[in-house]
């Protein structure tokens, strides 16, 4: 059982460890004033703009935005998990990774990951046994894959025969329990056998490398043509995308990825230099799928055949993405001429001719249209009508922005009625989508500050009045927890006290307060004390109506009284108009 990592563990890491000699380790560093500075790691450029601030501990990219702590970096720059940067923080420092007892984080499954990892190994073995491998080499050669790209995509081969693989993992209870849970065997009679035999192996594996399951091509012509692990505690088949690894692996800065059926076509693509494909396993796509595209980057391209099964594939695949087409994402469909697939037509066009495809991939709104157009006739009104009766409900299923507006735009254009974009919409994506341009209320403000200086918190303790905390205004509750908290750690970096709320939905807010423009025209500490005197004032101001709102003085108990005469006193002191709120 592997348990959690104790919060503390993890802020004292962060506390003793300095992000300078670890991003150092990767990426030398030149020191410039106070900071210092590198080109960046994550995006492509000439002069330096990524930071690291030693005071601060975290990294800053004014080029494309990258931020955060030691960890962060790692799992960056190194496309670990949270868990495995926190390990090799801790062994880059000559510390152990203390674990909460009783804490569990799930059954362990490191022995299952052990048995995959074994079968990798002995599949890749047996693609070296000559003369019994010659079957599956010729094989491989004849459909043109090299040897380099074998080896990049650790394919193996199972031999023939019910007990190889069985024999070299190990017969015993334990081992036989662990092949049957991770889907090796098979036990259609109670007896133990090889699940994969004589078939070409290409093993899945998850964002750290670890193989979960294989996919088995039969060697020639044969049925099932692939043979798939099958659900296991390590594979989801409808969440997992064959080659994201190895993409990942390729390339440091992902831009794009290209979504193609089979495992050969991510292969091939590859050996051809295109090595930014994936492949869905011949499911349809799911939201899982597109969950993890996105988050890898914001431009995806699907391929599908150009036939009408293709064709189906693709609009099914776009009725899944509608919901998740966010500003800012974008997604084409690639259909390719009919008997081909990306395996075949880049051995036939080469590399150059089919990025040309690529490139020129069908957007979402062109092939929506397209689509819709062809199953109406547009000459007259009744099919235009027709067409815009079929779209409505698909374009209301795009989240509230730009895009979604843009979209209505053009179908009032297509189908030929004037109507006057819906201004409130439009504009509060103006406002409100980039983040940075987003008003500076004084909780964001007095966030930021403390994001940015939590030595700030200190500066706290004194106020007086500290009701604004009650205050029931959005953002309050955070500034709250953000303020004890450094009360209780005072030591915390800034990048330790973001990592804090790491997983949780805060997260990338806060983010981008740490790195926030704050407007200044005072020190940072009376700038905190004043946006809390404007939130206390207004706790004053709320608190003073809510009172008056009673009827008369007799439906106040004492203490009520008592207050409201305080507090107009308190007013009259301070004299101050509150700062306008939210
Ligand atoms: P295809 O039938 O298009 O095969 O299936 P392919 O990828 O072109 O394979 P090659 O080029 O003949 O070797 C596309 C994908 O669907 C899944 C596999 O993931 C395959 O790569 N599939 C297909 C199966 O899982 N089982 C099958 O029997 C067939
Ligand atoms: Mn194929």
């Amino acid at each position: 059982m592997a348990g959690k990592i104790p919060r503390d563990f993890i802020d004292d890491l962060l506390t003793r460890v300095d992000i300078v000699d670890v991003v150092n380790r990767y990426v030398p560093l030149k020191k410039a004033g106070k900071e210092f500075q590198a080109c960046c790691p994550f995006h492509g450029e000439k002069t330096p703009s990524f930071t690291v601030s030693q005071q601060k501990q975290f990294y800053h990219c004014f080029g494309c935005g990258a931020h955060g702590s030691a960890i962060s970096f790692l799992m960056e720059y190194d496309h670990m998990g949270f868990v495995d940067a926190v390990e090799e923080l801790a062994h880059q420092m000559g510390v152990e990774v203390p674990r909460e007892e009783g804490f569990s984080t799930g059954p362990d499954l490191r022995p299952l990951y052990d048995v995959m990892q074994r079968s990798v190994d002995f599949y890749r073995q047996q693609l070296r046994n000559r003369p019994r491998a010659d079957l599956a080499i010729n094989y491989l050669k004849q459909r043109g894959l090299s040897g380099e790209i074998a080896a990049r995509f650790d394919i193996g081969f199972a031999p023939p025969g019910w007990d190889g693989l069985i024999k070299s993992v190990g017969a015993k209870e334990q081992d036989l329990k662990r092949l049957r849970i991770t889907g090796m065997t098979s036990d259609p009679d109670g007896k133990c056998y090889d699940r994969f035999r004589e078939r070409i192996m290409f093993p899945l594996r998850d964002q750290r490398g670890r193989t979960i399951a294989f996919g088995a091509r039969i060697i020639g012509d044969g049925k099932p043509k692939y043979l798939n692990s099958p659900e296991t505690p390590l594979f989801h088949k409808g969440k997992e995308l064959y080659g994201l690894y190895e993409v990942h692996k390729a390339l440091r800065k992902i831009v794009r990825l290209l979504v193609v059926e089979g495992y050969m076509d991510v292969v091939s693509l590859a050996q051809y230099g295109i090595d930014y494909a994936v492949a869905t396993l011949g499911t349809a796509t799911t939201p899982d799928h597109l969950d993890r595209l996105f988050k890898t980057c914001s431009e995806v391209t699907f391929s599908f055949d150009g036939d009408r099964a293709g064709r189906e594939a693709a609009w099914k695949a776009m009725n899944v993405a509608l919901p998740m087409m966010r500003d800012g994402r974008e997604l084409r469909f690639l259909l390719l001429p009919d008997g081909e697939d990306p395996d075949t037509l880049v051995r036939k066009e080469g590399k150059s001719q089919f990025e040309e495809r690529v490139a020129a991939a069908l957007p979402l709104s062109t092939f929506l249209f397209d689509q819709l157009a062809s199953q109406v006739d547009t000459s007259t009104i009744d099919g235009r009508a027709h067409m815009g009766q079929l779209a409505k409900p698909l374009l209301e299923r795009l989240p509230e922005g730009l895009f979604r507006e843009m979209m209505f735009q053009r179908l009032n254009e297509l189908v030929g009625l004037k109507r006057n974009p819906p201004k409130r919409v439009v504009r509060r994506v103006a406002s409100g989508s980039s983040g940075t341009t987003k008003r500076v209320t004084p909780v964001r403000k007095a966030i930021a500050l403390l994001m940015q200086y939590p030595e700030l918190a200190q500066s706290l303790a004194d106020v007086a009045h500290q009701e604004w905390r009650e205050l029931e205004m959005l953002g309050i509750p955070l500034l709250v927890e953000i303020i004890d908290l450094l009360n209780q750690r005072p030591d915390l970096s800034a990048a330790a006290l973001l990592e804090r709320w790491r997983g949780r939905d805060e997260f990338s807010s806060l983010q981008r307060l740490q790195y926030y423009d704050i407007e200044i025209d005072q020190g940072h500490d009376s700038e905190l004390l004043g946006v809390i005197g404007i939130l206390q004032r207004e706790w004053v101001r709320r608190h003073e109506t809510s009172l008056l709102s009673k009827l008369s003085p007799s439906d106040m108990t004492d203490e009520e009284k008592a207050s409201l005469i305080k507090q107009l006193s308190e007013r009259a002191a301070l004299q101050k108009k509150p700062g306008e709120l939210e």
